[in-house]
């Protein structure tokens, strides 16, 4: 491992552990809240749909090595449901890490953090084999019963908040059960809250050397393309342009608003109906270019 600042050395692991460990003021405060996230240079949180794509050898490194420092690792179920999470394996990921563990359980438990409950009990997470650290379901007042019983027999379940997990309830419930290095590995959703509660002590966030965002250079090259040197169709397209900046700064501008109307199962919504937006633009585009390449040949 390579540091580049302030002066470049080649770090030993202990040496790498000490420059993740502090500023840490877990020893005077009651908890020390760190975050760890992976984005591409243009902001994209994931490579087709999840995050490893964004990530190497060295980030997996540090990855392992933040889960070995923590206490707890606390994600959002729709992290937890699309990357398949389960407990920490020390015998495998933690290995290099171990010797920090010294005093504390082999690994950190993962806390998953979700309203509807919907895990799979026979999954990764729940159904992990005896002798992994066991999972902690951290919900609502409002969660399905059934499911709570279900997640109950296999998890320790904390409930944190009527409608929506109270984040700042959930992180003292955390640190009552003596987990005050708190690791969060996402997603954005949960992240933005933490930010929002003011919760959020230390961000490692990489960037990673690639443009994995949705397309939206890709789509105006292709636009401008069509335009065909048309005055009135750059005009057009560079209205549209300013049209979908005016209305994205509108929704970060009004972002906390718009969440508390629409609620997390609305958040949901709108991302599957923009993932079939882009799908659909991508199949037109690639359709365009077969329909074009046929004419030609
Ligand atoms: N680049 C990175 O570093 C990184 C890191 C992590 C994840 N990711 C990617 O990000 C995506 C998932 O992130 P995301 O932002 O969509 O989802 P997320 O934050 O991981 O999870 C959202 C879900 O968490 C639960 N949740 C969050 N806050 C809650 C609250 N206050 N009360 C109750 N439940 C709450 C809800 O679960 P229920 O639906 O169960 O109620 C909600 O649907 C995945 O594609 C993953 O691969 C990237």
């Amino acid at each position: 491992m390579r540091q580049i600042y302030p002066e470049p050395a080649v770090l030993t692991d202990r040496q790498l552990a000490a420059r993740y460990r502090g500023p840490d003021r877990a020893g005077e405060a009651s908890h020390w809240l760190r975050a760890n996230m992976v984005a591409s240079l243009d902001g994209a949180a994931t490579v087709r749909g999840r995050s490893g794509g964004l990530s190497g050898e060295a980030d997996r490194q540090v990855f392992a090595m933040l889960r070995a420092l923590a206490d707890v690792i606390v994600v959002g179920a729709g992290t937890a449901r699309i990357e398949g999470y389960g407990p920490v394996r020390p015998g495998k990921e933690g290995v290099r890490w171990a010797w920090l563990r010294a005093g504390r359980p082999p690994a950190a438990p993962i806390a998953v953090i979700t309203r509807r409950l919907d895990l799979d009990p026979a999954g990764p997470l729940l159904a992990a084999p005896p002798g992994l650290a066991r999972p902690i379901v951290i919900t609502t007042e409002a969660a399905p019963p059934g499911r709570r019983e279900a997640v109950a027999g296999r998890a320790d379940l904390i409930v944190a908040g009527r409608e929506s997990v109270d984040i700042r309830a959930a992180v003292d419930a955390l640190t009552g059960r003596g987990h005050r290095h708190i690791l969060t590995e996402g997603g954005p959703y949960l992240l933005s809250q933490i930010i929002e509660a003011g919760l959020l002590d230390e961000l490692c966030l990489t960037l990673s050397p690639l443009l994995a965002g949705p397309g939206a250079i890709a789509a105006t090259i292709v636009f401008v393309r069509e335009a065909g040197g048309e005055f009135g169709s750059y005009l057009a397209l560079a209205l549209a342009i300013l049209t979908v900046h005016l209305f994205l700064f509108l929704c970060l501008r009004f972002s906390g608003l718009i969440i508390k109307v629409i609620k997390d199962s609305g958040i949901l919504l709108l991302a599957k109906i923009a993932g079939l937006l882009l799908a659909a633009i991508a199949v037109q585009l690639i359709a365009n270019s077969v329909r074009g390449f046929i004419a030609g040949a």
